[in-house]
């Protein structure tokens, strides 16, 4: 049985006593909720959100990381850096990184495999753009993503990574695939995720939704088979939407 897991990816915004305000405000409206509950601050703001989140049920996790160790690469912050934070997950792949910084599959493959060898969990982000899927491609795209993206990553790693299927034309548009719609293609994932390792693998993997996930639409996209949780953008920054989404089961 898969459990839920629901993440906000606060992207660029927040400021450091922005982030304490709002992780404290979840800490109470977020208390009992038994799956998985993950914030995405700025790098900027990860030291004051790891204390912040200390002693609750509420993970704290990085938008994205280098993909080295260390060395003369300016303006980037390692996986190390965010180990020593206590940040214990990171999202990578993510579209924005992807088209406006130029992430290659080959890149966030790096950076994956390098976060596993340092035991962070991995949000792994893929999804088709509105060309892609007007071209009837959404499904080889995501899947070429996912192949590309796992690409040497063995079976037993596979516990510490969640995929989120991110329709590039439903974030931040206010567009949302419809669940059946992100249904089927969490299905074909799944299926890529049990061809490249085995129906185990693919039958215990957490697959989110992201894009354009509000209170109102959170419900309903939860119910379908393959979504098990979902990564929210815009709805993650503001405590009562966010715990309404986190809280879409009670
Ligand atoms: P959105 O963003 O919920 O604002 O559409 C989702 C995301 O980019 O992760």
């Amino acid at each position: 049985m898969r459990s839920y897991f629901i993440a906000g990816n606060w992207k660029m915004h927040k400021t450091v006593g922005e982030t304490v305000s709002l992780i404290n405000e979840l800490k109470n409206s977020l208390k009992g909720v038994s799956h998985k509950v993950l914030v995405a601050p700025p790098f900027t703001a990860l030291d004051a959100a790891v204390k912040a989140a200390e002693g609750s049920n509420i993970l704290v996790g990085a938008q994205n990381m280098s993909n080295k160790e260390s060395g003369a690469h300016t303006g980037e912050v390692s996986v190390v850096m965010l180990k020593d934070l206590g940040v214990g997950c990171v999202i990578l792949g993510h579209s924005e990184r992807r088209i406006i910084y130029k992430e290659s599959d080959a890149f966030i493959n790096e950076k994956v495999k390098l976060a596993l060898v340092h035991g962070l969990e991995v949000i792994l982000c893929v999804g088709e753009t509105l060309e892609e899927r007007e071209a009837g491609k959404a499904e080889t795209v995501v899947n070429e993503q996912l192949e590309k993206g796992l690409s040497g990553i063995s079976e037993d790693k596979l516990p510490r990574i969640t995929i989120a299927y991110e329709p590039v034309w439903a974030i931040g548009t206010g567009k949302t695939a419809t669940p059946e719609d992100a249904d089927e293609i969490h299905a074909s994932a799944r299926k890529k995720i049990a061809a490249l390792y085995s129906q185990a693998a693919a039958d215990a993997m957490l697959i989110q939704y992201g894009g354009s996930v509000k209170p109102d639409n959170a419900k309903e996209l939860m119910a379908m088979d393959n979504i098990d949780g979902a990564l929210v953008g815009g709805a993650a920054l503001d405590s009562a939407s966010f715990t309404a989404i986190a809280r879409f089961d009670s």
